[in-house]
């Protein structure tokens, strides 16, 4: 028992050279004098309610995906790893439409995304061009500007423009067609953010001339957050891979990432930074998915879940915040915030009686929307329902109140 460890200790202490012993007043205090006690919310155990996840992300989990995360972790450079990186990297060229070899999933969310395109095709003093319509095309201008660039027009001659196609924050399919051959005539690099839209809303990397693509895992793909697919086309490469300066990031540099991703040619892989082994496990499985539910089949749904939805609204008397339908994202709803009522105190009164998570606007559309997301396995006729009943239940419980 503890005496005879303690026995056995004392024996070895005393075998010690005489040189170590002032070291043991320090590790008896080591030992005695915490002044932090143990957190008494870390006795109890861990609390997470069942939410409904009708918001702009993250959205419900599937237990299948649950189950994927939870299996039990691999050396992130085990030979296995690899293959299953490689399986992440074949599901996101099915579902962005994509030949590239350089793609891989980052480890972090969107945002880590859309840091590593900009911090790796820009170099300080080069222009980018920015469409904002909304709040992620006026987070890309901050980013850009926080690296000391201009966000100009095509006068300019940005290297790179950036577009949101699935524009989150005011519901809106950004139309993608054409715009890449026009940034290819002008030697500029197409970067598309399609976070809120991958799985929900057609793209094509390849046929759009798309450069640059990114997505999230915890929107449509219906993994954890903490993952974000992207991908360069030759292109892209071309200008990441022949710059004079180094990216302002390690954590995101390019050259090293493609080599942990096995993308560069080198035949080793090297230690960059230990990757999300979990969180890639998830992402392998909400691929599988999207691969065995067939990309076209998960367009559809998602759609006519959408315009069950867009129906529902309106037959509440709500008016959606996107007037043309053709314009409007499947998996994001706005709703215009009805006259004579606070939209925090509908938002409370969902979540607080029906567990249903919907959101506000954000940036631009802050006080003019109210949001509902029904993305991949959230898509569903009877989840659109629920989502009715809930708002209904708020339109007739919240009316015309301080607003
Ligand atoms: C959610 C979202 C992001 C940000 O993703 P995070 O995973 O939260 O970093 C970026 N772009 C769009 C369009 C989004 O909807
Ligand atoms: C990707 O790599 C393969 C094998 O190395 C090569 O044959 C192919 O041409 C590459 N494709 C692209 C689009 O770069």
């Amino acid at each position: 028992g503890m005496g005879a460890l303690l026995a056995q200790q004392a024996a070895v202490e005393s075998s010690l050279p005489p040189m170590i012993s002032p070291l043991q007043p320090r590790l008896d205090r080591s030992m005695s004098s915490l002044t932090i006690p143990p957190p008494a919310c870390m006795l109890r155990p861990l609390e997470v309610p069942f939410r409904y996840l009708f918001g702009p992300g993250p959205s419900n989990v599937p237990p299948r995906i649950l189950a994927a995360g939870a299996r039990p972790i691999i050396g992130h450079l085990h030979p296995e790893m690899y293959e299953i990186m490689n399986d992440i990297k074949k599901g996101i060229q099915y579902a962005f439409q994509t030949q590239n070899n350089m793609t891989i999933a980052m480890s972090g969310s969107g945002h880590a995304a859309m840091e590593c395109a900009i911090f790796n095709t820009v170099e300080p003093g080069e222009s980018v061009l920015v469409a904002v319509n909304g709040i992620w095309g006026e987070r890309v201008a901050e980013i850009a500007e926080r690296m000391g660039m201009l966000y100009a027009l095509a006068k300019h001659k940005p290297v790179l423009f950036f577009l949101t196609h699935g524009e989150s924050s005011a519901g809106l399919a950004h139309p993608v067609d054409g715009i890449g051959d026009l940034c290819r005539k002008h030697n500029t690099l197409f970067l598309v953010d399609t976070v809120a839209s991958l799985g929900a809303a057609p793209i094509f990397m390849d046929q759009q001339n798309i450069d640059i693509l990114y997505t999230g895992s915890q929107k449509a793909l219906n993994a954890p957050p903490g993952t974000a697919p992207i991908s360069f086309n030759e292109r892209a490469c071309q200008k990441m891979f022949t710059r004079k300066t180094k990216p302002v990031s390690y954590l995101l540099d390019m050259s090293h990432l493609s080599n942990y991703w096995g993308n560069d040619g080198k035949p080793a892989r090297l230690y960059h930074h230990t990757g999300p082994v979990s969180g890639f496990f998830a992402l392998r499985e909400s691929l599988a998915i999207l691969a065995e539910t067939g990309l076209e089949e998960s367009w559809k749904h998602h759609k006519e879940v959408a315009e069950y939805l867009w129906t529902g609204l309106e037959d509440l008397g709500l008016k959606l915040f996107i007037r043309e339908k053709d314009l409007r994202l499947p998996s994001v709803t706005t709703i215009a915030i009805p006259q004579g009522y606070n939209w925090r105190e509908i938002l409370q009164y969902i979540m607080k009686h029906h567990q249903m998570e919907m959101t506000g606007g954000l940036g631009p559309s802050i006080n003019m929307v109210i949001r509902v997301g029904l993305m991949g396995y959230n898509c569903q006729k009877r989840n659109a329902d629920l989502a009715l009943a809930a708002l209904a239940d708020a339109l007739r419980n919240c009316k015309k109140s301080k607003a």
